[in-house]
């Protein structure tokens, strides 16, 4: 049976409790390892690789980005920084976007966007709202405002100025903010991701959407994971008709090459001078051109429907095959976002899964996630469900 790898690498920091695979090449939703053996991909890279992998669209065209140019400098214009700032302004309704490198440094930018929005109002400490269970990326600043006590262990002090409360519950986030002028914003998941696959409801993002406004916060909604046509729409909180004024972006947006982005509605668009935020890799033109291509290989395919679509069919067969188990508790999600929580944890079905030749993970202890690329067929969510059931029952008869 596969463990986790008993021996640290002697020079890779010890940082992960790898699984003892490493995986060699891929082709759609499939992966190989350096063995020759074969899994079928529900993980898609934690979320990222939309297109699968080895997409015969998206892959020359990186080839042509690397001979042309890898990176330039952001002394310089970058029109390929245009180019995709315009395609996910279009597809946000919002107005503005800050490129970056990853989910952390997206939401690192959303804070400072925040802070200096407040110091702008005369706001000299100001405060953001964040979540019980939320992730928010591992900097100081992110794990911060993660809701989550093992990130935080060992990394304090923390940074100040946050007020935490629990999901899908306005009356606490009044409760919470009562009387303080210093509040400048609220930031959340829509569907919070390592947290366990739990959705915000979709009236109370409309109550939090008409709070913000009511109080002159920004509406901060950190789509990393649930956002890039994963659950059907371009961002999960698109199903309750909101629009943020602060969205960071990441995982999904560029296949697999390294990115993240901070788009901005009007609120918060001209909050940064010259000056204020920057980065020497972010929006370079090999990872825009990740970008751009990923769009629109996603619209030209229908990828926004095939999640959906593919999604509601993954759901609806486990709900079937595992839903009425005692030992399953919930089975939650949106498209192709989806979680299984079990009455106990199951953090050893990672490695039974990679022996049964799937890949999966496992978050907040007793939640089962499958984040599959949106490329994802029935037949191939068939063959999910096929190969995952048999490993829930075993461990629930454990
Ligand atoms: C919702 C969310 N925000 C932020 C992050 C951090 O992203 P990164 O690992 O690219 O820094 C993650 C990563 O899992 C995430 O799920």
């Amino acid at each position: 049976m596969t463990a986790f790898a008993e021996a640290a690498s002697p020079h890779v920091m010890n940082t992960y409790g790898r699984l003892p695979i490493a995986l060699e090449r891929g082709q759609g939703v499939r992966v190989w390892d350096v063995n020759g053996k074969q899994y079928l991909d529900a993980l898609g890279g934690i979320a990222v690789n939309t297109l699968g992998h080895n997409h015969p669209r998206l892959v020359p065209a990186l080839q042509e980005q690397i001979a042309k140019l890898i990176h330039s400098s952001n002394y310089y214009h970058v029109p390929l920084q245009e180019q995709l700032a315009a395609q996910l302004v279009e597809r946000s309704g919002m107005t503005n976007v800050f490129f970056c490198n990853s989910g952390l440094e997206a939401n690192e930018a959303a804070l400072k966007l925040a802070r200096k929005f407040g110091h702008d109002k005369g706001i000299e400490k100001p405060v953001v709202v964040v979540y019980e269970k939320a992730f928010h990326g591992r900097s100081i600043a992110t794990l911060s405002a993660t809701g989550n006590p093992k990130v935080q262990a060992g990394f304090g002090p923390l940074v100040e100025g946050f007020i935490r409360v629990p999901m899908n519950d306005i009356e606490a986030i009044r409760k919470a903010t009562e009387g303080n002028p210093n509040v400048v914003a609220v930031f959340f998941e829509t569907i919070q991701g390592e947290g366990g696959v739990n959705p915000m409801r979709i009236d109370y993002l409309q109550q939090l959407r008409k709070l913000c406004d009511e109080r002159d916060w920004l509406m901060m909604i950190d789509e990393v994971q649930c956002g890039m046509g994963r659950t059907g729409k371009w961002f999960a909180h698109q199903w309750a008709g909101i629009v943020p004024d602060v969205m960071p972006l990441a995982k999904g947006l560029g296949s697999g090459v390294p990115i993240g982005a901070v788009v901005a509605g009007p609120k918060a668009a001209n909050i940064f001078a010259p000056g204020n935020h920057g980065t020497t890799f972010g929006g370079n033109p090999l990872a825009m051109r990740a970008g751009v291509e990923t769009i629109r290989i996603m619209e030209d395919d229908g990828l926004l429907e095939n999640a959906a679509k593919v999604g509601a069919h993954l759901k609806a067969a486990l709900e079937r095959e595992l839903g009425s188990l005692p030992g399953v508790k919930e089975i939650r999600g949106q498209g192709l976002m989806l979680g299984i929580e079990l009455t106990k944890p199951c953090g050893a079905l990672m490695g039974r899964a990679v022996d049964a030749g799937l890949l999966l993970s496992v978050t907040a202890d007793t939640v089962i996630r499958l984040v599959p690329s949106l490329i994802l067929t029935e037949a191939e969510a068939d063959e999910i469900v096929a190969l995952l059931v048999p490993l829930v029952k075993a461990l629930l008869a454990e």
